[in-house]
């Protein structure tokens, strides 16, 4: 049996600082932007808050590279910030989760520029560094970013260092007892001072085999994916179990790991009661139809059986093994709506349907900023209008592959991570109410039609629809079935239809849409008791007479069934 633990009847929320709301004008989202915003996520039903990084960093990576692990950075605002917003939190019955990135660091921080004065000194060991014997590099591995995983240490000629993503994210070296120890005292560090647990970066990192160890090259760059090296890594349980006992265990504080693996036991390991962490992402519907090769091979899944596959397969394998995060975007991917949906279904109630099949599962929702109003994908013209670093990388990768400029960037525009990082749509306002100043990255030009503030007003909005949809997952009489009840697929057969139950003993709840271009019929199995939801209007008064009923294009219903 699941143990019940303080977070399972929750609802989470990711807010990417830099793009939510600008308060001084400098066009960076801040600190002091998301203390004012926080009325509003608590309106939405909002109960855990995970913020991407906000620590001091030169945003090589928008954060995810970090020169100090014990300040803010001044871009969005001070510790006294922090601690007001930690403390406007609690007052409101929230919880702030910070984003842990502890397989890198940035080259920025003392540590790294340390290893460079003295690579056999103390600080040398805090990271992987490696002689550089005729220039030949210690292995093959190419960096999730593009380029072999080794630079020339600053200041050196004679020796590498290791950097599995930008070379301005050096790998901290986890085999070393001491950088482990720095790492713990930072986490309880942050933990004391009253945030409620952490989203764990890019983990599967630490644990690296021999780095002398070369693989088959997969490119024309002689390189091969690091997804080889992941594979072979052994002994990562031995790491994480120290750092949950030594840090967040005796915080009872709440975990959710980024943890991309292959392995079998992976529910087990990662969610199971004795395993690494409290949650963890279900990441299956963004990995489907990737490729080694680079985003311009990757398949696009729009709505069909593959994308059933993926979004059903962790539910059905799950069953009580532990809690799992479900999502349906992030701040690495393109928007869920524009990525999944097809283009007849690219509106408000197909909006709402996808929102509802994914909330609904079992496991913490966690609704990414702008998902609630609709956000999509802009459009990009150029690559110069990218800021991040992957996008452009995959953009050459697609060049070098022999694709025009056209193709490479519609396979960017698709992809791209900046998709989900624009700036927050809060109303009609100049660069959709953001910023007064020039906004960091461009504003999505339908901000005019998709933004909070004409959403709120109208009853029929995906902003409204949301409150309702995360009150109905919350609500006294319902939260036991959707936090704990069993997850079974059901009319699996119906093509268009993506449908299944949550039940406990006494409860059982139908959620089902129909993705498809045509109405649909279903044949009910049990009489119906009520109608909870529903994204059109008409269904709302209109209980099936009989056990048939007729789902229309990109509707979704969620019914209360007759136990029996
Ligand atoms: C994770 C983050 C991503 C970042 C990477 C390196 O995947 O989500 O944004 O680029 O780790 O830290
Ligand atoms: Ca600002």
């Amino acid at each position: 049996m699941l143990e019940k633990k303080w977070w399972h009847e929750k609802a989470a929320y990711q807010i990417y600082p830099k793009s939510f709301y600008d308060t001084n004008g400098d066009g960076i989202g801040d600190l002091k932007g998301v203390i004012s915003k926080l009325d509003y996520l608590k309106d939405l039903g909002i109960d855990i808050i995970w913020l991407s990084p906000i620590y001091c960093s030169p945003l090589a990576d928008q954060g995810y590279d970090i020169s100090d692990y014990y300040d803010i950075d001044p871009r969005f605002g001070t510790m006294e910030d922090m601690d007001e917003l930690l403390k406007e939190a609690k007052s409101r019955n929230m919880y702030i989760v910070m984003d842990l990135v502890v397989n890198h660091c940035s080259d920025e921080h003392e540590w790294f520029k340390k290893a460079c004065e003295d690579p056999d000194g103390e600080y040398g060991k805090y990271f992987y560094i490696a002689d550089a014997k005729d220039y030949k590099l210690p292995n093959n591995w190419r960096s999730y970013f593009g380029g072999p995983v080794w630079d020339l240490l600053p200041g050196h000629t004679d020796k590498y260092y290791m950097h599995v993503f930008h070379k301005k994210q050096p790998d901290l070296n986890w085999e070393n007892p001491k950088l482990r120890e720095e790492i713990y005292k930072m986490i309880n560090w942050w933990l004391d001072r009253g945030v409620a647990g952490f989203r764990i970066d890019a983990i599967m990192n630490i644990k690296k085999p021999n780095i002398y160890t070369s693989y088959p090259a997969d490119r024309d760059d002689r390189l091969a994916s690091i997804d080889n090296m992941l594979h072979d890594a052994e002994g990562i349980d031995d790491f994480l179990h120290e750092m949950k006992t030594e840090t967040f265990e005796k915080h009872q504080a709440f975990t959710v790991g980024e943890v991309f693996t292959d392995r079998p036991d992976a529910l087990e390991a990662f969610i199971g009661n004795n395993g690494h962490f409290s949650s963890m992402f279900d990441f299956a519907e963004t990995i489907a139809g990737k490729s080694d090769d680079g985003w311009y091979k990757c398949k696009p899944v729009v709505w069909g059986e593959e994308y059933k596959k993926a979004a059903f397969g962790t539910q059905k394998r799950l069953g009580d093994i532990g809690f799992i995060s479900n999502i349906i975007e992030n701040h690495d991917e393109p928007r869920g709506v524009s990525r999944f949906l097809p283009d007849y279904a690219q509106n408000p109630t197909g909006t709402k349907m996808l929102g509802t099949i994914s909330v609904l599962l079992r496991g913490i929702p966690f609704i990414y900023q702008g998902q609630e109003i609709g956000m999509q994908n802009a459009v990009w013209n150029t690559v110069d209008e990218y800021n991040d670093i992957n996008t452009i990388d995959q953009y050459h990768t697609a060049r070098d592959a022999g694709l025009t400029d056209k193709e490479a960037l519609e396979a960017c525009s698709r992809l791209s991570r900046d998709n989900a990082r624009t700036p927050m749509q809060w109303n009609t306002r100049e660069n959709a109410g953001f910023t007064t100043g020039t906004p960091w990255l461009k504003v999505n030009d339908n901000y005019t039609e998709i933004n909070v503030e004409t959403q709120d007003t109208d009853p029929d909005s995906v902003l409204n629809y949301y409150r309702k949809l995360i009150a109905l997952r919350k609500s006294p009489a319902y939260k036991e079935v959707f936090a704990y009840g069993e997850f079974l697929p059901v009319y699996q057969n119906t093509s268009s239809v993506m449908a299944y139950y949550r039940k406990t003993e006494n409860q059982r709840i139908l959620i089902t849409a129909n993705f498809g271009k045509e109405a649909v019929s279903l044949t009910l199995e049990y009489p119906v008791k009520q109608i909870l939801l529903s994204n059109m209007a008409s269904a709302e008064h209109s209980l099936p007479s009989n056990d048939i009923i007729t789902l229309n294009s990109c509707e979704v219903l969620v019914f209360e069934l007759e136990t029996l």
